[in-house]
């Protein structure tokens, strides 16, 4: 939907300014971007005809970058894998619940270990959905096997992002295979520029990232994160994946700032679905 909206710079400034903006669920993407705005007032505008004034959408957020949300299964001990690897933690309705939200998305976003661990295909099959999200991995030394899904399964596009450390000869062989590789660096994957990239160049305003722990904390450590959605499922391991895996915070003060946004239990009666809001990266 495109709208024409009036926008002020602070709630108290008495400068507006008249853009174009598409809006998606309550998100603006604005035209000229990287500044924080208040909406004051929102005009539908189809067809060059002004037709409803929206009061309820007062204040947006303008993304420069997609919306980002981690979905995870965790034991209770936090755990996202086992020390060997397993991970199979979600019931049937988390798996639907997944499903639905990898169909609202524009992309996926996955760590090398969990494509060569799982061997995911990262398409929405237990819902109804209008279109396949774009598969990233990211994958910065270029180690996931050309045999998996991600590369060979054709219902979905596939961007391998990847540093120039990675094989020449299988970069080639993955386009040959229609995958696009995107070279994005000399060591590491600057992941703020992936987000940017799968923004402007492919219109990426949704992204689900589905782990694994090493990927979820440099997200989270980037400041790159909007949402939590984590499953606590009734097991422990004692040992494996965290939800986030990394160096890890000192103490919470450096760490995001959280809030809880729904708890639900499960309709299999025995999960509890936690949903959070990142108020500080
Ligand atoms: N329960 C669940 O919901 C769930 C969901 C997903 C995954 N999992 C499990 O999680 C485990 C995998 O997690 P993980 O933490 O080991 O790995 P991961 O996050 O899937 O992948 C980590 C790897 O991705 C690459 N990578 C990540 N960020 C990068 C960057 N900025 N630049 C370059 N490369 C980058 C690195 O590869 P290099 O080391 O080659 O640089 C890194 O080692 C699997 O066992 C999987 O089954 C569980």
């Amino acid at each position: 939907m495109i709208v024409k909206c009036c926008l002020k710079p602070t709630p108290s400034s008495s400068n507006y300014t008249n853009q174009w903006f598409n809006v998606t669920n309550n998100q603006v993407i604005p035209q000229s971007l990287g500044k924080t705005y208040c909406i004051s007032a929102m005009l539908l505008d189809i067809n060059n005809t002004r037709y409803f004034i929206i009061p309820q959408l007062t204040s947006a957020k303008i993304m420069n970058r997609p919306y980002v949300i981690i979905v995870s299964a965790a034991t209770l001990d936090g755990r996202i894998a086992s020390k060997t690897g397993y991970s199979r933690l979600s019931c049937p309705f988390d798996l639907k619940r997944l499903h639905e939200v990898r169909a609202s998305v524009d992309a996926i976003m996955v760590g090398a270990n969990t494509v060569i661990n799982d061997d995911p295909t990262l398409t929405p099959r237990y819902v109804k959905a209008i279109k396949n999200p774009i598969r990233v991995v990211i994958d910065g030394k270029l180690r996931i096997p050309l045999t998996a899904k991600v590369v060979t399964n054709k219902e979905a596009p596939t961007i391998i992002v990847t540093t120039e450390q990675a094989d020449r000869n299988k970069t080639a062989q993955l386009i040959n295979m229609g995958v696009e590789v995107w070279v994005m660096s000399k060591e590491r994957v600057n992941l703020r520029d992936v987000l940017d990239r799968l923004f402007m160049e492919k219109g990426v305003k949704k992204v689900l990232v589905e782990g694994g722990g090493r990927l979820n904390w440099e997200l989270i450590k980037e400041g790159l994160v909007d949402e939590v959605r984590l499953t606590i499922s009734p097991y422990v391991f004692g040992a494996g994946t965290s939800f986030i895996e990394g160096e890890g915070y000192p103490t919470t003060m450096e760490g995001p700032r959280l809030r809880l946004k729904s708890v639900n239990m499960c309709e299999c009666g025995n999960e509890v679905l936690l949903d959070y809001v990142i108020e500080k990266g």
